[in-house]
């Protein structure tokens, strides 16, 4: 299988499809056509039958900082029709397992993205967030209808209104992961459980993976749009904007003129 992104490597082999995200000097941050590259993949797995699981990971010791924050600015990264949507709604439809391996940052997109996968392996190397107040922002792809599920309430209150960092044990102890292991060992374990995983029988896994899903799949969706709605009122924000130059600017975003 081919991507169509230099930034997005793709490797199938025995019935595993590895999705790498590759572009380390933006640590990993996600572009319009790296989204478009993994939807394309997933879309094109999702019917292949030499393909039984998907994997995903990053490059160079990093999974990715979430959406690169220059597309968010130039407005391209909001509505149905986007490619992070087209990535995003590929991955909740995705049929066969997903497994994910973790290290470095996970930041935004990067630790939503999760919640949607079936198994996760994190490096104690990793590093979880989901910035979306500090940016000005609010939750996405079902993360404030699926993180109080997993977390609690009050664990997901702190992990989205204070935007708190939080390491692979952590994400472990929250439910987000399945194991922390030591940095290399991430991408060893997932591989093993997608062998493990590539040789059960594919209809029994597919069926039991739209059985665990199926209590949060409707309503999942419904929070999906309507936070899809609020996250693209946000973007034009002023806080987004002053949040978006902060970065970039390299200094503490200033909050104090908003009411
Ligand atoms: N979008 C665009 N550029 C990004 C980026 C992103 N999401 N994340 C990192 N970069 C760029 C940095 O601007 C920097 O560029 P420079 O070399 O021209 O200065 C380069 O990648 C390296 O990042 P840096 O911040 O120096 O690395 P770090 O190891 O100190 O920190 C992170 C890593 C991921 C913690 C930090 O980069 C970060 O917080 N990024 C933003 C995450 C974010 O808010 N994502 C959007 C969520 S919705």
């Amino acid at each position: 299988m081919q991507s169509e992104c230099a930034e997005i490597q793709a490797q199938l082999k025995d019935r595993i499809l590895e999705i790498t995200i590759n572009r380390p000097g933006r640590k990993n941050a996600l572009t319009m056509a790296m989204y478009t590259a993994m939807a394309g993949l997933l879309n094109s797995a999702a019917t292949n039958p030499d393909v039984r699981v998907a994997i995903i990971t990053g490059a160079e010791g990093i999974f990715t900082s979430g959406n690169d924050l220059t597309d968010f600015l130039g407005g391209s990264a909001d509505g149905e029709e986007s490619p992070v949507f087209q990535f995003m709604s590929a991955l909740y439809h995705f049929p066969k397992p997903v497994v994910a391996a973790v290290n470095g940052p996970a930041v935004g997109i990067g630790t939503t993205m999760l919640l949607h996968c079936d198994l996760s392996f994190a490096g104690d190397d990793a590093m979880f967030q989901m910035p979306f107040v500090d940016l000005g922002l609010c939750p996405e792809y079902g993360s404030s209808y699926l993180l109080p599920r997993i977390a609690g309430h009050a664990k997901a209150s702190e992990l989205l209104l204070l935007s708190k960092r939080f390491s692979a044990q952590e994400a472990v102890e929250i439910g987000i992961c399945n194991a922390a292991v030591a940095p290399e060992q991430a991408i060893v374990r997932a591989r093993e459980a997608a062998a493990e995983l590539a040789r059960k029988a594919p209809a029994a896994l597919r069926l039991t993976k739209q059985l665990l899903r199926r209590a949060t799949q409707e309503k999942g969706l419904e929070f999906i749009q309507d936070e899809g709605r609020y996250f693209k009122e946000r973007l034009a924000s002023d806080e987004f904007k002053e949040a978006a130059m902060a970065f970039m600017e390299k200094r503490p975003a200033d909050f104090s003129k908003f009411d």
